[in-house]
């Protein structure tokens, strides 16, 4: 079933996706950040199908979504005074926290960890689901495991809509870019998953903040890391794809037609100002954002890299934006999306 919510939410519609919610049903729904596929947190049955429709790993627990701050100390227990004040500040917003775990959560949540995440996205459509159906909603992106998060209906139809009952659709992801995920440690905020709340936002609130060493660095073969989802390749269409990235454009422009003259079977992501630069037939350089557009890029990306992969190249090249407030949630991503297959141009 499909339901068209962008100009507002119907009423008899929503009772029923309530009621699909209430039954045990999976569902595709929208937030701020990226789409998600959502099930009743409290019904292992139900959300045993979300692993299944997204062929996900049962080691990598799902965060769970609440439409009001009074239900997290239900599901969760609030530790310390950091907690809640990221809590007071970010939410509702993109940020997931990660608490401990009451027992209500069932181990197929949290993936057998005592602790779970908790996120209360600000989405209009995502609070009124979560609210008539009086549950709270674990949902991981919209994806099959593996692939470019869902962030656009079109794409999202094509790959889940005979996997859920319903997709909901409240027009394309504002974000673009997952929430991000923070923990709590020894009283320091650690990001786990950078996101559109950045470092220096938090720092401004709570003081020293932590970024993972894994937000940057491959995990090794033997090593457990903090946030399981950064054991799995992700991010990913299933062309081969490489980032580079230089503060001159001059030298990201040379380098990226030097690839090109070794390898015509390319399809570049790469920015609007530049492509007039780039020596490529125009189908095959895909705009992602205008320069500097940090907040653009964030939005398309995901939709970029679904549609280059749909072109069959042997190579994908994107250009990254610079690694620092919310080009350090892109430039983790794509790290990830190129499997670490990363050049930085210098001079
Ligand atoms: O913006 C978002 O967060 C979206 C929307 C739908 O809310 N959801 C999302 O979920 O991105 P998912 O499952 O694709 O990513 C959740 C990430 C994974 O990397 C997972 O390993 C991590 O959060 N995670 C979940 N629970 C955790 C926990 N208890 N401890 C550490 N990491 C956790
Ligand atoms: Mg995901």
């Amino acid at each position: 079933m499909y339901y068209n919510w962008k100009q507002n939410i119907d009423t008899v519609e929503l009772q029923n996706v309530s009621n699909l919610i209430k039954n045990g049903d999976i569902i595709v729904f929208p937030t701020e950040t990226v789409y998600g596929i959502g099930a009743n947190a409290l019904d292992t049955e139900a959300v045993r199908k979300i692993f299944l429709a997204k062929g996900r790993p049962s080691d990598n627990p799902l965060i769970v979504h609440v439409a009001d701050k009074k239900e997290i100390e239900q599901i969760a227990v609030i530790q310390t005074a950091v907690e809640q004040k990221l809590i007071d500040t970010f939410m509702p917003g993109p940020i997931t926290i990660i608490l401990k775990k009451r027992p209500i959560i069932p181990d197929i949540v949290s993936a057998g960890l005592d602790t779970v995440g908790i996120r209360m996205p600000s989405n209009e459509i995502a609070q009124k689901i979560i609210k008539t159906s009086q549950v709270p909603i674990a949902a991981p992106s919209a994806n099959i495991s593996g692939r470019p998060s869902g962030t656009k209906i079109s794409d999202i139809r094509e790959e889940l809509e005979e996997r859920v009952s319903v997709i909901v659709d409240g027009g394309d992801s504002n974000i673009g870019l997952e929430s991000t995920v923070v923990k709590v440690i020894d009283n320091v905020p650690v990001i786990l998953r950078p996101g559109k709340i950045t470092p220096e936002q938090i720092e401004e609130v709570i003081g020293k903040v932590r970024i993972d060493s894994k937000v940057f660095e491959k995990l090794l073969d033997d090593e457990k890391p903090e946030s399981p989802g950064v054991k799995y390749r992700h991010y990913a269409p299933k062309t081969k794809c490489k980032l580079i990235y230089s503060t001159k454009e001059n030298l990201m422009i040379k380098e990226i037609n030097k690839i090109i003259e070794e390898n015509k079977d390319i399809v570049i992501l790469g920015f609007a100002e530049h492509k007039n630069k780039i020596n490529i037939e125009e189908d095959r350089y895909i705009e992602v954002s205008s320069l500097e557009n940090v907040e653009e890029y964030a939005k398309n990306i995901y939709t970029c890299l679904r549609k280059a992969d749909k072109i069959n190249a042997t190579l994908i090249l994107i250009e990254g934006v610079e690694n620092k407030h919310l080009g350090v949630a892109i430039m983790n991503r794509l790290l990830r999306t190129c499997e670490y297959d990363y050049k930085e141009i210098n001079d």
